[in-house]
């Protein structure tokens, strides 16, 4: 069992080592449709059999519900998982559409308390910022983050969706493990701020949608027809009308290379974000979601597949022709604020 599990990486220079694929929970609960609770169970455990160990939710999936329907899990797990959260961000279940980021103080400190009690653990591994409050200094935010961590109620700081300016205004105050921000085929802003700042300060990167939320494996191709309406991608932008059209258009040499491999397009796509690591010599930890032990199975394969230098090559136009935004309201990212 243990020469078939994927090696490991330290996020961060003092944070967990983790196996250097994650797996993405917020499926399980929110955003992507109806889920099947059992067969989510069995992708959980058929992970943690691979060697996938950092484990990502956040409050706001399903308004706490994912973080419920983890707590099993991590409990019967405790000292083999590393439980990642988040905080900042909330979504009015009455109205989808809505945001609302806090970043205060009094805020986070009840934002933990409810995270400790929905997983039901004594203290969570690796907790994110999960968006950036504007109105609130970072270095306050960072701030209170800290003390969390000196009262023993969190081991790791995170940062999601930060600029590269940020990163190093909060790195100041604490060090911070690892960014998550979305990195893939189709979402390469971060390579011009975060990722250059990631590498200088020590810090990992942990991309999110790695998948293009499932668009890159070519499961769906058009969100609009495709998927069922409660679905979250039927938001976005570059998944639906003529948008989507042309960006699946864009597959056609991850294709190709898929061909070339005996490879599935997700594992091509995955293999492109674990090479993030050696192309900007810094530690990357993709965390696809599934639901499902098959994918799991697949994804975590796509681990051993090396692409090759021209093969990087002809993947490389692809990110700067997807037409459409990643959200409807980009002022809500990174990318909406550098
Ligand atoms: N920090 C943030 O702001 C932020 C934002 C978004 C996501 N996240 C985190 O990142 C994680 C991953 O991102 P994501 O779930 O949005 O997108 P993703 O990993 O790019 O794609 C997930 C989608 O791909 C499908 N999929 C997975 N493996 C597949 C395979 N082998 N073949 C075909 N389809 C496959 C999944 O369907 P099934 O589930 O049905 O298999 C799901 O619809 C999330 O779970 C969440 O924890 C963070």
């Amino acid at each position: 069992m243990t020469d078939s599990r994927i090696p490991t990486v330290r996020l961060g220079e003092s944070g967990p080592e983790v196996g250097v694929q994650g797996l993405g929970c917020m499926g399980m609960s929110f955003a992507y449709g109806p889920s099947d609770a059992d067969a989510s169970r069995a992708t959980l455990e058929r992970a943690l059999e691979l060697g996938v160990t950092l484990y990502d939710t956040a409050d706001a999936y399903g308004a706490g519900e994912n973080e419920r329907f983890l707590s099993p899990f991590f409990r019967a797990h405790r000292d083999e998982v590393v439980i990642a959260t988040k905080f900042a961000l909330s979504i009015p279940p009455d109205d989808p559409t809505r945001r609302i980021i806090r970043n205060d103080a009094p805020y986070i400190r009840q934002a933990v308390e409810a995270s400790l009690k929905r997983l039901d653990v004594d203290v969570i591994d690796l907790y994110y910022m999960h968006r950036r409050d504007v109105n609130v200094p970072i270095e306050e935010t960072v701030g209170t983050m800290a003390e969390l961590v000196r009262e023993g109620k969190v081991k790791h700081l995170g940062l999601s969706e930060v600029t590269g300016g940020e990163l190093r205004a909060a790195q100041a105050v604490h060090p911070i493990a690892a960014v998550q921000s979305e990195w893939s085929l189709f979402s390469r802003d971060i390579e011009a701020g975060v990722v250059p700042a990631a590498r200088e300060l020590g810090v990992a990167l942990v991309p999110y949608s790695p998948l293009g939320r499932g668009f890159l494996t070519g499961s769906f191709a058009n969100a609009d027809t495709d998927l069922t309406a409660d679905d979250f991608r039927r938001q976005q932008p570059r998944f639906t009308g003529d948008n989507a059209a042309a960006n699946a258009a864009l597959l056609e040499p991850v294709r190709t290379i898929a061909g070339a491999h005996g490879a599935t397009l997700g594992q091509i796509a995955l293999a492109w974000a674990q090479q993030r690591a050696a192309v900007h010599g810094l530690p990357v930890v993709p965390i696809p979601g599934t639901r499902k032990p098959t994918r799991v199975e697949e994804n975590v394969a796509a681990t051993r597949i090396v692409l090759s230098e021209e093969e990087l090559a002809e993947l490389e136009p692809i990110a700067s022709k997807v037409s459409g935004n990643r959200y409807t309201d980009m002022t809500f990212t990174s990318a909406g604020r550098e």
